[in-house]
């Protein structure tokens, strides 16, 4: 048995220990197997295929268009790839809001059929019945509150959610009503540092925010953006790890010089 196989396996108990323990989570997006395959091995603890899949592997504007059958494709290529991390798969808007029914054939379609390990819905209140539904077969549950991407034609633009007491009011009741229903780990995206720690202090389960500061259990970004393969996306909290859009520009620009000056193949890389 391989190392790697070997390797302890990240659960949804072992976040929660992670959180006990006050041990920061790292969780990444992944969409294919090669690049799963990379980022499990170098010991990310939760693999998100998000539905921002349909930014960066669709070149869709909004998240919105991405259906059930394209990201239990992503969903099942990193499973195969992965050994150790947990693995979350995003219910694609349209899949599970309204009707209880349809989200839990949703999810049932998403383990069945990619294998993966839990689900992540977006909202609160306003989905419980769904979540809650969801959660009655078994199927744990991420939450996801603040910025929430499938309802962007109803804020109108990606700012800082929750900064007036209001919204920041139903955001809290929102993540400890997640917590009640059973889901084991909340995203907060795009709120106030303050108010994602208060949320965090709060509740039981951990936190996993993007762009909510230091104050949470974990933290997520889309690995296209940390890897800085998408160049024009630079919002103030992304951290960008390496330059891959130039890294992989020069290499495919000196292929193209080699193969037009027949520098490739030369005498060694021949039969
Ligand atoms: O789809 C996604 O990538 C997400 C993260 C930004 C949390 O939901």
């Amino acid at each position: 048995m391989s190392i790697q196989k070997e390797a302890k396996k990240i659960t949804t108990h072992v976040l929660q220990e992670m959180k006990r323990k006050g041990e920061k989570i790292s969780m990444l997006t992944a969409y294919d197997y090669s690049l799963a395959q990379i980022i499990d091995d170098a010991g990310v603890d939760v693999i998100l295929v998000g539905d921002s899949a349909a930014n960066v592997m669709h070149g869709y504007e909004t998240t919105l268009p991405i259906t059930l059958d394209q990201i239990i494709d992503h969903a099942s290529s990193v499973i195969r790839a992965v050994n150790r991390a947990l693995v979350v798969v995003d219910l694609p808007f349209g899949f599970y809001q309204g009707n209880s029914k349809v989200a839990l054939e949703s999810a049932i379609r998403i383990m069945k059929e990619s294998e993966a390990h839990a689900v992540k819905l977006e909202g609160g209140k306003q989905i419980k019945d769904s979540t809650e539904r969801i959660l009655s077969a078994g199927i744990p549950v991420m939450g996801h509150l603040g910025l929430t991407p499938q309802s962007i034609y109803k804020f109108g633009t990606y700012v800082v959610r929750a900064k007036e007491q209001e919204e920041a009011k139903q955001l809290l009741e929102d993540a400890k009503l997640l917590e009640a229903i059973g889901c084991f780990s909340v995203v907060l995206e795009k709120i106030p540092a303050k108010l994602a720690t208060k949320a965090t202090r709060s509740l039981n389960i951990p936190t996993i925010g993007i762009g909510a500061g230091g104050g949470v259990d974990g933290q997520v970004l889309v690995l296209h953006d940390m890897l800085g393969i998408n160049k024009e996306f630079s919002p103030r909290f992304l951290r960008r790890y390496a330059n891959m859009y130039e890294d992989i520009k020069g290499a495919v620009s000196a292929y193209i010089d080699d193969v037009k000056s027949q520098d490739f193949p030369n005498e060694k890389e021949q039969y």
